[in-house]
């Protein structure tokens, strides 16, 4: 994030979606401009009404202190809550102890499912078990637990288990490799590594535990092990350093008093990626973000009594811990885990889970939905999704193909598609549409109420509508990140980059409406002739041929007009790359985005390296035309 961009948006402008019927029928904001203007008018009144939704042991004396530099933030002052009382006790004691809370989807190799319902009761029994045990393994308040397990109900109920008696859980996602998840054991300093024995995917077992071994060999610093078996063959366990989950829980009381912490006692560190080698350790707590992320979660999905909710997002993932766990279970949601590929046995896997358990929300990836694209309108419709309500999208921008794919074949022109921007640092959506409100394809829409957004140019000037420049914002929202662990000069960063601001390292463009667009990294933006180009903008372009199932896109230094694009493009089955269909690439990006945009190189490729979340990892791609070492790539999938 160097300099100013200097872009205009060159992607053309879409058609504007307005609410279904069905979508104002169930709209719990009805007035999205009204909302969000009062709330701007006093943001803390407006996020300590929502907080007062929530139950706490003791009240705050302020909502939010605010000290800009350095930036340090507390919202709730004062205030002593536990998170586990709003997700689980709460629902319990209201009457909803027999609601189901999980349904677990799993995928059991060679094609063969199997299913688990647990309801909130069931839930809260099996979370204070486990934190009884963690208790008896020394674990207390303030200690870090490493949980890298299989997505199964075993996976939240050992997050929750952590928070229960205040210690911060460092969820690593089950498809790290050793070094990675040894670096996020080492640099979290857990005291206690939660994992399955394995995991299924695509009809594979993944050997967990071997990994946890090798990852945690030699590390003394790890005292406990506790080891959830969830293959069919029991694995040797090496006792006193290993447990077995379901008997060190089984042996537990299932009653365990939440410990009373304060509202800025940290709940999770998750490691992200940054621009540089080494992952950030991002740090929530237990207050602002039981707020921030539960009433986004209700606001933006219009979530009803009755709803089943699918996020297709690992807890590894911020969108997991937010969007998966502690949002819908505030929420008092019945979530939906659907573990493996989504194309195995074959691409209509969510569809059919859709139809089997009438699922009303379904929260996804435009990475994921293209890769579905690519198999046909057939899978879609071979299943009846009409309980579908809401459609959301997470993480990357969505170009309008995809949108358009999404809303006709997923929601039958019917659901809005929520398109949510966020971030690992932010916790909580700031950018989006709620669903009874006007959608643009490709565009999160606005800043939600209680948010300040704005694009602004180096020096934090708010530059023209329409043109490219950094994404920023300008107020306080209780979910954000309150540091990151180990290294509070890297967050301090965030606010130093441009005045008064939170940078969040983005590029993008603001209508005359207020709807934001973004074109992606500050470091995935090139500059052609001094035009700043988004790769997304033309990966976009791309993907809208019909030759072409995924693109990547690069710049690369050029002597003459500062940087020239490369494409590298996957093919739709049926296709043949040539000089033929280059041509025609070249001149479609041309067509559609602008002649500046025109990919002065394209190659087919078979595939795409690929973070394990599925996004793109231009870096290495980058890293690899130029010979150059491609950094940090712990997360790359293959
Ligand atoms: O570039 C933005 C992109 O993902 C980044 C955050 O990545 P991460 O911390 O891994 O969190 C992903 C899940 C929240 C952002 O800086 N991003 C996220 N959501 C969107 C998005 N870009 C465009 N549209 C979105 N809806």
């Amino acid at each position: 994030m160097s300099e100013t961009p200097n872009l205009s948006s060159l992607q053309k402008e879409g058609e504007i979606f307005a609410p279904s019927a069905q979508a104002l029928e169930k709209a719990i904001v009805t007035d999205f401009d009204a909302l969000r203007e009062e709330a701007n008018a006093n943001p803390p009144a407006f996020w300590e009404r929502q907080a007062r939704e929530l139950e706490w042991f003791e009240p705050w004396n302020e909502v939010v202190k605010w000290q800009a530099s350095p930036p340090k933030v507390e919202w709730f002052v004062g205030a002593k809550c536990n998170i586990t009382v709003n997700a689980l006790d709460r629902h319990v004691q209201n009457g909803n102890r027999n609601k189901v809370a999980f349904i677990w989807a799993a995928e059991e190799g060679e094609a063969v499912y199997k299913e688990k319902k647990v309801t909130y009761g069931e839930l809260l029994r099996r979370v204070n078990q486990c934190a009884n045990a963690l208790k008896a393994m020394g674990v207390g308040k303030g200690d870090r637990v490493t949980i890298y397990m299989a997505l199964t109900p075993a996976l939240p109920i050992a997050m929750l288990a952590c928070a229960r008696i205040g210690a911060i859980h460092c969820v690593v996602y089950g498809g790290f490799s050793a070094p990675a998840l040894r670096q996020r054991i080492e640099d979290s300093g857990s005291k206690v590594v939660i994992c399955s024995d394995m995991g299924y995917r695509r009809g594979k077992r993944i050997d967990l535990k071997g990994i946890v071994d090798e990852a945690t060999r030699g590390l003394h610093e790890v005292e406990k092990i506790l080891v959830f078996r969830r293959g069919h063959t029991p694995i040797e366990l090496h006792e006193p350093r290993e447990l077995d989950w379901n008997e060190t829980l089984d042996a537990q009381s299932p009653h365990c008093e939440p410990e009373v912490l304060d509202a800025e006692h940290p709940l999770f560190y998750l490691y992200t990626s940054g621009t540089t080698g080494k992952p950030k350790g991002i740090v929530h707590v237990h207050g602002g973000y039981a707020v921030g992320t539960s009433y986004t979660h209700k606001i933006c999905f219009d979530l009803q009594p009755d709803d089943i909710y699918l996020c297709t997002a690992d807890p590894g993932w911020i969108t997991g811990h937010s969007y998966v766990v502690y949002g819908p279970l505030i929420n008092g949601a019945t979530v939906l885990l659907v573990e493996g590929a989504l194309d195995f046995p074959d691409p209509g896997r969510w569809w059919k889970v859709v139809e089997k358990y009438g699922v009303n929300i379904f929260y996804s990836t435009p990475t994921a939905i293209r890769a579905l694209m690519r198999f046909g309108e057939e899978y879609p419709a071979k299943y009846d999704l009409s309980s579908l309500r809401v459609l959301g999208s997470v993480g990357e921008p969505i170009n309008p193909e995809a949108w358009l794919w999404f809303h006709k074949n997923v929601g039958k022109g019917n659901c809005p598609i929520v398109d949510t921007w966020w971030q690992t640092e932010t916790g909580q959506f700031l950018i989006a549409t709620v669903p009874s409100y006007p959608a643009k394809p490709g565009s999160p829409g606005k800043a939600l109420p209680g948010i300040v957004a704005d694009v602004v140019d180096r020096e934090g000037n708010p530059v023209e509508t329409g043109k490219g420049g950094f994404l920023v914002i300008k107020s306080q929202w209780p979910a954000m990140m309150r540091t990151i662990s180990g290294d509070v000069e890297r967050y301090n960063g965030y606010w130093e980059l441009i005045p008064g601001c939170y940078a969040a390292g983005d590029v993008a463009t603001k209508d005359e409406d207020g709807y934001f667009r973004v074109m992606g990294r500050a470091d995935d933006v090139m500059n052609v002739s001094g035009y700043r180009i988004g790769t997304a903008e033309v990966e976009s372009a791309l993907v809208s041929h019909p030759a072409v199932a995924e693109a990547a896109v690069i710049g690369k230094p050029d002597p003459l007009k500062g940087e020239s694009i490369k494409a590298f493009v996957i093919l739709r089955d049926g296709f043949e790359g040539g000089d033929e269909l280059l041509k025609t690439l070249t001149s479609h990006v041309r067509v559609e985005l602008s002649p500046i945009a025109m990919p002065a190189e394209i190659d087919f490729v078979p595939s795409l390296p690929k973070t394990r979340s599925g996004k793109i990892m231009r870096r290495v791609l980058k890293a690899q035309e130029l010979g150059v070492a491609p950094g940090d790539i712990s997360t790359l999938e293959d």
